[in-house]
């Protein structure tokens, strides 16, 4: 779904990536899911000058929000509050410079390769102890395999 972004410069961006757990993880679900969350979703994100990418893999979904840092925030909280999945693991959220995903209220990224959502997901924990940076580094993995990915929604 397209919507202004802009692809230059701009003061006071954030990023915020998550990995979630889908309470249904069959993958006619999460597609249907996703289906259903670009629609509602792409319209309240262009409203609040948000653009990401959603992708899904391994019964998770793994989504990247850009945009002025309190509204990344509400729309976080509204997320994690979703009953339609758990176990929602906050990657990274950061200053950026530049917008991954211009131009889209809401892109779809497919599915990822086997193996990187599922192991996002559970080495969530461990990454975290042994250091911030590997979970930063799993963050910026998943951007750029999303930003490499996008699709129409299906
Ligand atoms: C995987 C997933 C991704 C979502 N992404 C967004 C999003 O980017 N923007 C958004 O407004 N809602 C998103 N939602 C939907 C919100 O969780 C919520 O249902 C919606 O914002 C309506 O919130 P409300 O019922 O509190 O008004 C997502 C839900 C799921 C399950």
């Amino acid at each position: 779904m397209a919507a202004d972004g802009g692809g230059g410069r701009q003061h006071g961006l954030f990023a915020l990536s998550y990995v979630s757990r889908a309470v249904e993880p069959d993958m006619e679900s999460l597609l249907r899911v996703a289906r259903a969350v670009a629609v509602d979703a792409g319209v309240r994100n262009g409203l609040a000058s948000i653009t990401g990418a959603l992708c899904v893999g391994d019964g998770c979904f793994a989504q990247v929000l850009e945009g002025p840092g309190a509204a990344v925030l509400d729309t976080f909280d509204r997320i994690l509050a979703d009953p339609r999945h758990q176990e929602v693991r906050l990657l990274e959220f950061i200053p950026i410079a530049c917008r991954r995903f211009a131009g889209w209220s809401m892109a779809f990224s497919g599915e990822l390769a086997p193996g990187i959502l599922a192991g996002a997901a559970v080495e969530h924990r461990l990454l975290e102890r042994l250091g911030r940076g590997s979970v930063a580094h799993k963050a910026q993995v998943i951007a750029a395999a999303m930003e490499v990915n996008l699709r129409p929604f299906p």
